[in-house]
């Protein structure tokens, strides 16, 4: 089938942005990636600028390639042509809550100044096993991808709601450490995570990890709110 994409295009964070379009023809494993390799393969002989973006694993696992396709967040390398088109268009742009560096790459610092923020890192040896081992492990799958945040009614970046992708990280470790050494990590919980968050749940279907976030809602709740184990 042949499919036309349109990219937003801007050459850096000041100049204006337009559109650029290129067709392809897609089979059933071609993705945006793919169509984005093959188009900059194009470009390159022709001399003319490539299109920028992030990519690194091509294997859903690194979440370096989230961008917008047809208006909704999700991993380049994870987008067949033939299932995001519509009626054989496909428009491509950058998440939208980042700032643009250029093209399809933007600025996602914000994800790892919040988790700084939170504090969220061990200090001593600690052995999570049985229930809150699989929690824990669900976490950990986490890519810091950004496209939760995309959906987010209530994340804005520099907010002090952190939304879901500062949430599962802390999560697992909710999960992991002691009662007595979750005084702080509570306060932060309560603070950037349970007080910001309308649990309407928009990024539970859009997470391309496929992460159980209602489970691991439920459990940081309750030790970090409820004071539940
Ligand atoms: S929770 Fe899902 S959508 Fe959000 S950053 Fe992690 S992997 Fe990406
Ligand atoms: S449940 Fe709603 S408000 Fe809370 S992080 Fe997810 S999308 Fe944002
Ligand atoms: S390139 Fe790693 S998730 Fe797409």
């Amino acid at each position: 089938m042949q499919i036309t994409i349109e990219v937003l295009r801007r050459e850096n964070a000041e100049s204006a942005p337009h559109w650029e379009r290129f067709s392809c023809e897609a089979d059933s494993s071609a993705t945006v990636m793919t169509a984005l390799i093959d188009r900059n393969a194009q470009l390159a002989a022709e001399g003319k600028p490539v299109i920028a973006y992030e990519c690194s694993c091509l294997q859903k696992k690194c979440g370096a390639c989230a961008m917008v396709v047809n208006g909704r967040p999700c991993l380049a390398c994870d987008a067949k042509l033939l299932d995001v088109q519509k009626k054989g268009v496909i428009l491509v742009e950058p998440l939208r809550k980042f700032p643009v560096i250029a093209d399809l790459i933007v600025d996602r610092h914000i994800l790892y100044e919040n988790l700084k923020a939170l504090h969220i890192w061990l200090e001593s040896e600690c052995i999570a096993d049985g229930k809150q081992a699989e929690l824990a492990y669900e976490a950990s799958r986490c890519l810091q991808c950004g496209c939760c945040l995309e959906v987010c009614p209530n994340f804005c970046p520099g907010d002090t709601f952190f939304g879901m992708a500062a949430f599962v990280p802390t999560a697992r470790l909710l999960s992991e450490l002691p009662p007595s050494e979750l005084g702080q990590l509570r306060r932060v919980y309560r603070k950037h995570i349970y007080e910001g968050c309308g649990k309407s749940l928009s990024c539970r279907n859009i997470c391309p990890a496929g992460l159980d976030i209602d489970k691991l809602l439920v459990n940081s709740h309750a030790v970090a709110i409820w004071k539940r184990k």
